[in-house]
């Protein structure tokens, strides 16, 4: 295995505005960190909801290995068939078996693989069974990787602390996605795994977690629903940055990755 593996992972891309952010920022970090595989979780790239096969091919275009989803994995029909047909794109492995899709999938890149596990928290979503059940299960799928990275998609922080202490020295890396703010705990457990509750958004800053701020604000005043679109003030990537230890599934640092596009 090669010493120096590593792995950027880019939380949840919101819109135009966030995949403009990425192809901006990504050929650049690409020669300042050299990450040997790159992550993106795409649930929020198409139009700030969901995605779709065009979207999905863009992320793997920009140099994506793997992209994980969460709670709007199925917002349009176009990407159901999508998931099925195309291994390196995955949805929360504690989904319903016939939702369309799988919660795993292998990368691999200069003779390294890695295993990524995406798993949806319980708490306000609508997961099928346990993450932390679940997930014994999916690491089994990916029982041959070098290393495993794990999106837990999740609401509250409780979950996914839960779940960094229960995968503790079995994954190289447990990272939090959906409430699109970065939290500042990250850092390494005491038996190796890479840790940290939300990696945060890559998308407009300005606007309330990816919506145009005036919108959300007017519905929070007026409680009567309005049309959502997605912000494109002061776009950012929100990622981090986890390096490997030279043995199996464990890592030496992460170092979240936090610029203006
Ligand atoms: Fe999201
Ligand atoms: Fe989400």
């Amino acid at each position: 295995m090669a010493r120096e593996t590593s792995i950027l992972f880019v939380g949840d891309v919101v819109g135009r505005t966030g995949r403009q952010a990425l192809e901006s920022l990504l050929p650049g970090l690409r020669e300042e960190l050299v990450p040997t595989f790159v992550v993106v979780n795409g649930e929020n790239a198409a139009g700030g909801i969901g995605i779709t096969p065009k979207e999905a091919d863009a992320l793997f275009a920009m140099g994506a290995d793997a992209i994980t989803l969460g709670n709007h994995t199925y917002r349009h029909r176009e990407i159901w068939p999508y998931l099925d047909e195309r291994r390196e794109i995955v949805r929360p492995a504690n989904y319903l078996p016939g939702q369309p899709g799988r919660g795993t999938c292998l990368v691999e890149r200069d003779g390294v693989t890695l295993g990524v596990v995406n798993l949806s928290g319980n708490l306000y979503m609508q997961a099928a069974s346990p993450a932390l059940v679940t997930v014994d299960e999916a690491l089994r799928e990916v029982a041959g990787a070098d290393h495993v990275l794990v999106d837990m998609h999740a609401e509250a922080t409780s979950e996914k602390v839960a779940l960094g202490w229960y995968l503790d020295g079995k994954v190289t890396a447990v990272v939090g996605t959906h409430t699109h703010v970065p939290t500042a705990d990250a850092r390494v457990l005491p038996n190796g795994t890479a840790y940290i509750t939300d990696v945060g958004m890559t998308g407009a800053r300005g606007g309330v977690i990816g919506v145009r701020r005036e919108q959300s604000i007017a519905v929070m005043r007026t409680h009567m629903p309005m049309r959502f679109d997605s912000s494109d003030e002061d776009p950012w990537i929100n990622a981090v940055l986890v390096r490997a230890a030279p043995v199996p599934r464990r890592a030496e640092s992460i170092e979240q990755i936090l610029r203006p596009a």
